[in-house]
C-alpha cells in the first residue's frame, strides 16, 4: 500500500530537521510517494504566494502532510489545521534515559497532552473594545457592566460543544490504546472552569461525560493553573491530558522543558479525514545552517505519523532507534550536552533500524 505524504519542509532550521527525516523514511523503504509543493519564500519567488493553490493541491491529494514550522501563519499552518480541521493536537512528553531533563528524578515521566486545536483563542478575533458597546456585556463574577469606554482591544475565545466533544473523545481512545501498553488509563481535564464558568466549565463538562462512556479509563479535573504546578512537580502522575487551545499550547511547551527541551517535543494534529504531523518547536532562527538543531522532535512525529498510516512497526521501530541514540548517549546535539551534528545523530538513528 502506497501513502502519499505531503512534504512542506517550511522556514528557517526547521527546513533542516524535515529534510533529515524524509531521508530517514525514503532509506526505510516503507512505500510512501512524497509530494513536495514550493512553499514559503521559494514559492514566494516563484508565485508571489507563500501557499499558492498549488501547495493546496498538494496537501488535500496526499494522506496526510509533514510539516516543519512556521514563526507565523504563513505557508500553510492555516490551511493544515482550520482549513483540513485538524480538532486533535496530541503532544507527547516521553522521557527516556539520556535526554537532559531539569528534573532531578525524570525516569518514567510519559504523558501526552491533547490539545484542542481550532478554537479558544484561536484564529484571533480581536477588535476595538468600543465595538462591544452594543452587547452590553457583564462580568460573570462581579455582575458588573463592561466599560466600552476604555481604549484597548477584545479576544474573543470560543469553546463549542461539538469540538470539546470531537477533542475528548480523541483523548480517551489515545488513553484506551496507551493503557494496552501498560500506561494508566486516566483522562485529566485541565481548564480555568473555576473563573471562566460557562466556556471552560462546558469544556470541563464535556470531558467528564465522554471519560464516562469509555468503561476502564479514569476521569481527574485540575484547574489549568494547578495543573501548571503539579506538571512540575509530580508529572509522573499523568497519562492524557486534555485542555483548551491556548492553554495547550503554554503547557506543551513546559512540558517539553520537562524531558529535556523543545527539541524532543514531536506533535500530530489529526482530524477526522486528514492529519499532519509538525514539531512542537519554532523555526530556530538562531541556529540555521549550523547543522546543529535536534531532529528528535521532528523524528517523532514521523513516528506519529507512520502510525497514523497504518505502518505501526515501522513507527516502532524509529522511535526505538531514536530512544537508543539517547540511552548510547554518543551522538548527541549540543542542546542535549552533547557535540554532534543533526547528520551524525541522524547516522546514529539509521544504524539502529
Ligand atoms: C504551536 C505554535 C502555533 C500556535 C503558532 C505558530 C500559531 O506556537 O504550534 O504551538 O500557537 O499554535
Ligand atoms: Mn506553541
Amino acid at each position: 500500500m502506497t501513502k502519499r505524504i505531503c512534504d512542506i519542509e517550511s522556514d528557517e532550521a526547521s527546513t533542516e530537521v524535515v529534510r533529515t527525516t524524509v531521508e530517514q523514511l525514503e532509506w526505510m523503504k516503507l512505500g510512501i510517494a512524497l509530494l513536495r509543493p514550493l512553499t514559503g519564500q521559494p514559492a514566494i519567488d516563484t508565485f508571489g504566494d507563500s501557499f499558492p493553490p498549488e501547495a493546496r493541491d498538494a496537501v488535500d491529494q496526499a494522506d496526510c502532510t509533514l510539516f516543519g514550522s512556521t514563526s507565523g501563519l504563513s505557508g500553510g499552518l492555516a490551511y493544515l489545521r482550520w482549513g483540513k480541521k485538524t480538532f486533535a493536537n496530541y503532544r507527547p512528553t516521553r522521557y527516556v534515559t539520556g535526554m537532559r531533563s531539569p528534573l532531578r528524578d525524570p525516569e518514567g515521566i510519559d504523558f501526552v497532552i491533547v490539545r484542542e486545536n481550532l478554537e479558544g483563542l484561536y484564529p484571533g478575533r480581536e477588535g476595538d473594545i468600543a465595538d462591544l458597546a452594543p452587547l452590553g456585556l457583564r462580568d460573570g463574577l462581579t455582575g458588573g457592566v463592561l466599560d466600552t469606554s476604555a481604549r484597548g482591544k477584545y479576544a474573543v475565545r470560543i469553546i463549542t460543544e461539538e469540538n470539546t466533544r470531537n477533542v475528548c473523545r480523541a483523548a480517551c481512545q489515545l488513553a484506551l490504546k496507551r493503557r494496552a501498553f501498560g500506561n494508566q488509563g486516566k483522562v485529566t481535564v485541565a481548564a480555568k472552569y473555576s473563573m471562566l464558568a460557562q466556556s471552560d466549565e462546558l469544556f470541563r463538562r464535556i470531558a467528564e461525560e465522554t471519560v464516562a462512556e469509555y468503561p476502564g479509563l479514569t476521569f481527574q479535573q485540575l484547574i489549568i493553573d494547578n495543573f501548571a504546578q503539579q506538571m512540575i512537580a509530580n508529572p509522573h502522575q499523568f497519562d492524557v491530558v486534555v485542555m483548551p487551545n491556548e492553554h495547550g499550547d503554554v503547557m506543551a511547551d513546559g512540558a517539553a522543558a520537562l524531558a529535556g527541551g523543545l527539541g524532543l517535543a514531536p506533535s500530530a494534529c489529526i482530524g477526522r479525514d486528514y492529519a499532519y504531523f509538525e514539531p512542537v518547536h519554532g523555526t530556530a532562527p538562531d541556529i540555521v545552517g549550523m547543522n546543529i538543531i535536534n531532529p528528535t522532535a521532528m523524528l517523532l512525529s514521523a513516528k506519529w505519523m507512520l502510525d497514523y498510516l497504518g505502518f505501526e512497526d515501522a513507527a516502532a521501530r524509529l522511535e526505538q532507534a531514536v530512544y537508543a541514540v539517547y540511552a548510547a548517549g554518543k551522538h548527541l546535539t549540543p542542546d542535549q550536552g552533547g557535540s554532534s551534528s543533526t547528520t551524525e545523530f541522524c547516522a546514529a538513528v539509521r544504524a539502529g533500524l
